[in-house]
């Protein structure tokens, strides 16, 4: 839950925010974010990186979760920002949020996305391919800009995550294999229009461990003392991607900010003192543990089904339409009763979601006070890689988002209509 969640009465209140209370008001299934959870987020990482690694940046991957109100936030916080796709970079650019900050990433950017990167003088591009590096260079050619770019390396480690959401391995359809990436920073060097500054990788998603990003940084910094070698390259940024965890259940603790800090920030400076590189600046992109914890799903009971011997079903009025990573993922969550937090009377209950799915199973036996239809279920920790990855299946209309800030709360993004549902359609 967001740091500033507390019970009182036995309700759930969030940010001084009575939870069913914002339920009442706004309906339900509902999101809220929490500001202040947000802010210290954004500052624990910057804090702790900066303080083991001077030379150091903190990006926020927006595929998280992107909103107007969150890009103003980020902002304020002297944070950058890692976006995907021109949709998202658009966003951004409408926001006012600074295009000098910005990563473009991409596997398979379009040329239209690269022109618009390229209008908008984002930060660096985040050169992903052998294909991408031909296209860019003729687009920033004929466009009079040179961008600063940094070549996406898969060093090859494996970060112990679900396969889904692993990316550093060799076979993967991002970055250069190492075996290849000389070729491509002689490649991108060879370009007059493009101006190589230094290497990326990202080794995947809610990692647990330090040592996978330990031996991916061992690894692309022994290819830059190569290429150094080779061309005369001096590598000036490195950038290690996100991935850093979160806690979902109860007893699975994540690591804090400030151990993957620790860890990170020696490796770098051992490790170029090793080889005898400039250390070069360091920037990190976390999305999940920035944001995370910061968002709640609400959701009303309604139908409870009694199996006898073998299961209770408690639906809820959402489910993988605003919530896919358990179906997709077998991603764990925890909930809690909001109107009534604690009580001896508990039932073990399996929350279901409202789609014509067995899948949509949003958390298996999970020992809840006995529920009855019409309460409001709380699930911590839905900020990330929830409503981005929202849809309409089922013709579900994607729910509201409320911004919490000193206890007040602010519609940020209104309930969808079914109006909503045919708006870009013609017969
Ligand atoms: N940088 C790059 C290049 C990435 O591809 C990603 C995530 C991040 C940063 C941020 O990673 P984070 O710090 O959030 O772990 N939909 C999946 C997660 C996919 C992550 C994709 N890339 C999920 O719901 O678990």
């Amino acid at each position: 839950f967001p740091k500033n969640t507390e019970v009182k009465n036995n309700r759930l209140v969030i940010g001084g925010a009575d939870v069913a209370g914002l339920c009442a008001k706004y309906g339900t299934p509902l999101y809220v974010f929490d500001e202040a959870t947000i802010r210290q987020n954004c500052r624990d990482f910057k804090r702790e990186f900066s303080r083991r690694y001077a030379d150091s940046s903190v990006s926020y991957a927006s595929k998280a979760f992107l909103h107007p109100a969150l890009l103003k936030i980020l902002a304020e916080e002297g944070m950058s920002l890692d976006v995907v796709s021109g949709g998202e970079l658009s966003i951004a650019s409408s926001a006012g949020f600074p295009m000098d900050m910005v990563y473009f990433h991409g596997n398979n950017k379009s040329a239209d996305e690269l022109r618009l990167a390229l209008r908008l003088h984002v930060g660096r591009i985040v050169v992903d391919s052998f294909d991408e590096i031909k296209l860019l260079s003729k687009l920033a050619d004929e466009s009079g800009h040179i961008p600063d770019i940094l070549l996406r390396l898969t060093p090859g480690v494996d970060a112990h995550t679900h396969h889904h959401i692993t990316t550093g391995k060799l076979d993967s359809k991002f970055g250069f294999p190492l075996f290849q990436a000389a070729e491509a920073v002689g490649l991108a060097m060879a370009q007059a229009s493009l101006n190589l500054v230094g290497f990326h990788f990202h080794i995947g998603s809610q990692i647990f461990e330090t040592q996978p990003f330990l031996d991916a940084i061992d690894l692309v910094l022994e290819f830059a003392a190569q290429v150094q070698e080779r061309y005369g390259f001096d590598i000036e940024e490195l950038d290690i991607g996100g991935g850093y965890g979160v806690q979902y259940e109860v007893d699975k603790p994540a690591p804090q900010v400030s151990v993957y800090a620790e860890a990170i920030g020696a490796k770098i400076v051992s490790k170029c003192h090793s080889l005898k590189l400039t250390p070069p600046s360091l920037n990190i992109e976390p999305g999940r543990a920035v944001i995370a914890q910061a968002g709640v799903a609400l959701y009303t009971v309604g139908v409870i089904k009694d199996i006898p011997g073998i299961r209770v079903y408690a639906s809820v009025d959402g489910g993988m339409g605003d919530n896919i990573r358990p179906a997709l993922y077998e991603a764990k969550y925890e909930a809690v009763v909001a109107n009534n937090v604690q009580s001896s009377e508990k039932q073990k209950v399996t929350v279901a979601g409202k789609f014509c799915e067995s899948g949509d199973i949003l958390i298996t036996d999970i020992e809840l006070p006995v529920l009855k239809t019409g309460d409001i279920l709380a699930v911590p920790c839905c900020g990330a890689y929830c409503l981005p990855m929202s849809s309409n299946y089922n013709g579900y209309q994607r729910p509201a988002v409320v911004m919490l800030k000193n206890g007040e709360d602010r519609l940020i993004r209104r309930r969808e209509t079914v109006e909503d549902l045919s708006r870009l359609d013609s017969v």
